[in-house]
């Protein structure tokens, strides 16, 4: 049966947290946790529906460059969520298609997230480092797993460090600490 993804929906709130928290495991009900806070600040969702059953979400929530001649708004990627018993059947590729449309349309310069180079770099994400941005946290952020997507109204002035709202501080999840930070450092370390 094919699935429809639309905005998420007031109405659509207790089924979102639940997707949330069955993706992320043992990090649900933070996860969960921080969608709610974000809340409070500007965001925008979108969800996976199939027969009235909300299978997949991904969220948008604003955040700045503080780039030297002013902040610039862009939008964060997070979390990006899929039921355990309904992976791989291109359900998240679906959210993050129609979550790029999303940001693109708003016309914000560009998209970041934190994540895995391997399945957003083959979804048209790339190193953000290398486009001259500085992830949230410095120390934390494995320069591979800082990501985005840049659009046509980026500027070549608008560089600098990625701020998140305190949302994100008050959870302590911006970045990764040990012992994921130094597993995912080992994981990607070049080799000799
Ligand atoms: C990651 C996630 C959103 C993918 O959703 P999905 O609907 O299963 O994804 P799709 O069906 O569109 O794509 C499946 C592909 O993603 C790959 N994939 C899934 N999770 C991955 C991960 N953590 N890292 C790298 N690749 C991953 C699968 O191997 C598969 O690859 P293939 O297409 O080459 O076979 C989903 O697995 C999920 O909710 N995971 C738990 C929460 C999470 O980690 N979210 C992302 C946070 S950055």
């Amino acid at each position: 049966m094919a699935f429809e993804v639309r905005p998420e929906q007031p109405m659509d709130r207790e089924d979102v947290l639940r997707v949330i928290a069955a993706a992320f495991g043992d990090r649900g009900p933070l996860v969960a946790d921080i969608w709610s806070g974000l809340g409070h600040h500007k965001r925008a969702g979108l969800v996976v529906e199939q027969g009235g059953h909300v299978l997949g979400h991904v969220g948008l929530s604003r955040a700045w460059v503080d780039a030297r001649p002013a902040l610039v708004e862009v939008w964060v990627l997070s979390p990006l969520s899929v039921l355990p018993e309904r992976k791989g059947q291109g359900i998240g590729t679906a959210l993050l298609a129609a979550a790029v449309e999303t940001a693109r349309d708003s016309g914000v310069p560009v998209l970041f997230l934190e994540g895995s180079p391997i399945y957003y770099g083959a979804r048209g994400f790339e190193r953000a480092d290398r486009r001259g941005f500085l992830p949230a946290s410095l120390e934390r952020t494995p320069r591979a797993a800082f990501q985005c997507l840049c659009f046509d109204g980026l500027e070549d002035w608008m560089t600098g460090q990625l701020i998140y709202p305190d949302v994100w501080w008050t959870h302590d999840s911006a970045g990764l600490r040990d012992p994921e930070l130094a597993e995912l450092e080992e994981r990607f370390a070049p080799r000799e």
